[in-house]
């Protein structure tokens, strides 16, 4: 496989690379990470990749961890890890991947609850929003199990949030993609969810790391030093929003806010997303970032080119202009077998993908 590198002094002297994979495929079907269908979700290849080059002695922080991709390979890695995403719903997913359980006993609890469902004599009825994408019978068998989750740990909370959005998809003849999320294609098929959720939750229960937890925070980042101690993290590692991208509470996520009654306007209000404020927001982002790290702090940022009226952004240079640190390196690959590399060829664009290494050991800080 072809890489392209670049240097780093801090953590990796005996072999001063940090190199980056030429896309040849972007998910690992073998693996936690599609328990939940997160946009915005990074690929779970690329973090392995990187982590493994890194001392798996260093504490890591993703302050943008959404599902917790970087933190749960991270976590595989050895390494102490916190995550902090104000998105409860992504908070909840990086939860489950991280949180060491017994699989024997989530199958026995998740097993009785599917009883306690079924003879439930009333099941809230789901409302009218969510409630179009889906058959009744699947509806009514959904919120029953809804109303029996609450002593579920953060995995099977994963799984009945993964796997309502599974039901969806079914109920409407998979005819779902990540574009055409929400289109109703009668009629709708009915869907066993108890046993959706039931094959959800042993697919994918090898997988959770049974390590010390992650240590993983809702709140918002331009705030992190209120939750983490100052200087104390060696590795930040993160793919941060971007301002054209996408709301984190739209797609599967409103389907299953909606269902959950969960604030979608008020999470969607913390979200750093919005154009007009984006430059600002994310500056305080990297300040507040910046108070936790040292003089010996390596950071990674994973970002990438955005097309915003008409005009090429490059990542790389945006995030260089703004942070609080000096001499990066870049490394740079195009979109290739990916969803966006479809996108770009449909719109005859050539976006990159950047990775910007800081290496505050030899770089350091710009002045003041
Ligand atoms: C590109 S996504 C990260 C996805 C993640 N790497 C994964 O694999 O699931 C960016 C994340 O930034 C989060 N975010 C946006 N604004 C935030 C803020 N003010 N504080 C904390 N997180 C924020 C979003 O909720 C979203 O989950």
């Amino acid at each position: 496989m072809q890489e392209s590198g670049v240097r780093s002094g801090a953590f990796c002297d005996s072999n001063p690379q940090i190199t980056l994979r030429l896309f040849d495929k972007v998910s690992n079907p073998k693996s936690i990470h599609g328990i939940y269908p997160y946009r915005g979700k990074m690929s779970a290849l690329d973090a392995a990749h990187v982590i493994s080059q890194l001392p798996s002695a260093a504490n890591l922080l993703d302050p943008f961890c959404g599902t917790g991709t970087i933190v749960y390979e991270a976590q595989a890695h050895g390494m102490k890890t916190i995550g902090v995403d104000n998105n409860p719903l992504a908070c909840v997913i990086a939860k489950g991947k991280t949180e060491p359980i017994e699989a024997q006993s989530v199958l026995d609890k998740l097993s009785s609850a599917i009883s306690d469902g079924q003879s439930q004599d009333d099941a809230p009825r789901m409302p009218d929003s969510p409630a179009k994408y889906f058959h009744t019978d699947t509806a009514n068998q959904i919120m029953r199990m809804v109303q029996v989750s609450a002593g579920f740990n953060s995995y099977l909370l994963s799984a009945l949030y993964g796997a309502i959005c599974v039901a969806a998809r079914a109920c409407n003849g998979w005819l779902w993609t990540s574009t055409s999320i929400g289109r109703i294609n009668e009629p709708l098929r009915k869907i066993d969810f108890y046993s959706t959720l039931l094959r959800k939750v042993k697919k994918h229960i090898e997988f959770v790391n049974n390590g010390p937890p992650a240590e993983i925070h809702t709140h918002d980042t331009r705030q992190i030093h209120d939750i983490i101690d100052e200087e104390s993290v060696d590795i930040v590692y993160t793919s941060p929003p971007y301002f054209d991208a996408l709301d984190y509470t739209n797609y599967y996520s409103k389907i299953v806010l909606e269902i959950l009654d969960m604030d979608r306007a008020s999470v969607r209000e913390g979200l750093i997303q919005r154009y007009s404020t984006y430059r600002d927001d994310m500056e305080s982002a990297l300040a507040a970032i910046d108070r936790v790290t040292h003089n010996e702090s390596l950071i990674i940022f994973v970002v990438g080119d955005r097309k915003v009226r008409g005009e090429l952004i490059r990542g790389s240079e945006f995030f260089t202009e703004i942070a609080p640190w000096d001499n990066p390196y870049v490394v740079e690959r195009e979109y290739t077998k990916t969803a966006s590399g479809l996108w770009d060829k449909i719109n005859k664009t050539q976006r990159k993908e950047q990775i910007i290494v800081w290496d505050l050991a030899n770089g350091g800080r710009k002045p003041e």
